[in-house]
């Protein structure tokens, strides 16, 4: 009773300061469930990058992680970006550095560099064309056939996305811990007892896990396929604080985590007393220098286009 009474006055003081600052809170779908419950959008990776670059708030607060706070600086620069854990970052976009990209860009002159969303504002600027796993497949695609691609950072996403295109590429060696730790043994033991539940994973996975899956997507996509399916029994093989939205959204279904340990340290940082936090004090913001911010801009703007 208590804990309720304390986190509706955080949630009347998140709302009048975001009213205060002009505010826009977006958050992830594997941000906690009051995040979620409290934020204007949530979304996958691409749409938040889409409501970031649209938005007519003077402030974004971005429930997420580095990289994200970081691209909506990169397309909304005359905006305030706030990110309420300065250390909620991404291992897997810190697997690869500009100066090693640029390394292996020397021994591929003339490759195309595919770079996923989850990177740093230096490596993006040191790319061709971005992509998140929603859009992977169509990025690859628009490429010329007869044109090498470097894909970066993540291994698993890489090698999806050569599966479904019939391309080759050349993966760097990056992967998430969350997602590339489910083993087909956690499935094959979920699926032992839930045997009528459709399998729903997302392509950060390794491919063996992937093979057992009825469908492969973004959150987003997951989201959709268990809105339409007449299933309803499911799986879910990515970060869990998606459960909270495919609950949300189909109250009569039954979804169940593959095993507990899909969960990000950095996605669940954010808290409601450091949203709190951030919209009274302002900080952390979040900005990128001009000369990156111009270069990773273009890459980011031909993923959107
Ligand atoms: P999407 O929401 O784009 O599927 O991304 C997943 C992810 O791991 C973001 O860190
Ligand atoms: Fe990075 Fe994986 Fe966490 Fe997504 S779930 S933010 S890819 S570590």
């Amino acid at each position: 009773m208590l804990h309720n009474t304390k986190t509706q006055q955080l949630r009347a003081e998140i709302e009048h300061l975001k009213q205060k600052r002009q505010a826009v809170i977006l958050a992830h779908y594997y941000q906690l469930p009051e995040i979620q419950d409290i934020a204007d959008y949530v979304g996958d990776s691409l749409e938040l990058a889409r409501k970031a670059a649209s938005t007519e708030a003077k402030v974004i607060v971005f429930c997420g992680v580095h990289f994200m706070a970081e691209s909506a600086a990169i397309l909304s620069p005359d905006k305030i970006v706030l990110l309420p854990d300065a250390g909620a970052g991404c291992p897997m976009a810190d697997m690869v550095t500009p100066e090693a990209l640029r390394a292996k860009k020397r021994t591929m002159p003339g490759a195309v560099v595919v770079t996923y969303v989850n990177s740093s504002a230096e490596v993006k600027a040191e790319s061709d064309i971005c992509c998140t796993s929603a859009n992977v497949v169509k990025v690859i695609q628009a490429i010329p056939p007869d044109q090498e691609i470097l894909f970066i950072p993540d291994r698993n996403l890489g090698d999806y996305a050569a599966t479904q295109t019939g391309r080759k590429l050349v993966s760097w060696a990056g992967y998430c811990y969350v997602h590339d730790q489910l083993s087909p043994a956690d499935v094959r033991q979920a699926k032992a007892r839930y045997p009528k539940a459709k399998v729903l994973v997302h392509p950060e996975c390794n491919p063996a896990v992937i093979a057992m899956a009825d469908y492969v997507s973004s959150t987003s996509g997951i989201l959709r396929f268990a809105k339409e399916s007449v299933a309803t029994e499911f799986l879910i093989g990515t970060e869990g604080g998606i459960l909270h939205q495919l609950s949300k959204q189909n109250p009569t279904k039954k979804f169940y985590i593959i095993h507990e340990k899909l969960a990000c340290k950095d996605m669940q940082a954010t808290t409601l007393l450091k949203l709190k936090e951030c919209l009274t004090i302002m900080q952390p913001q979040i900005t990128v220098p001009p000369d990156i911010r111009k270069r990773a801009l273009n890459s980011l703007e031909r993923m959107l286009e």
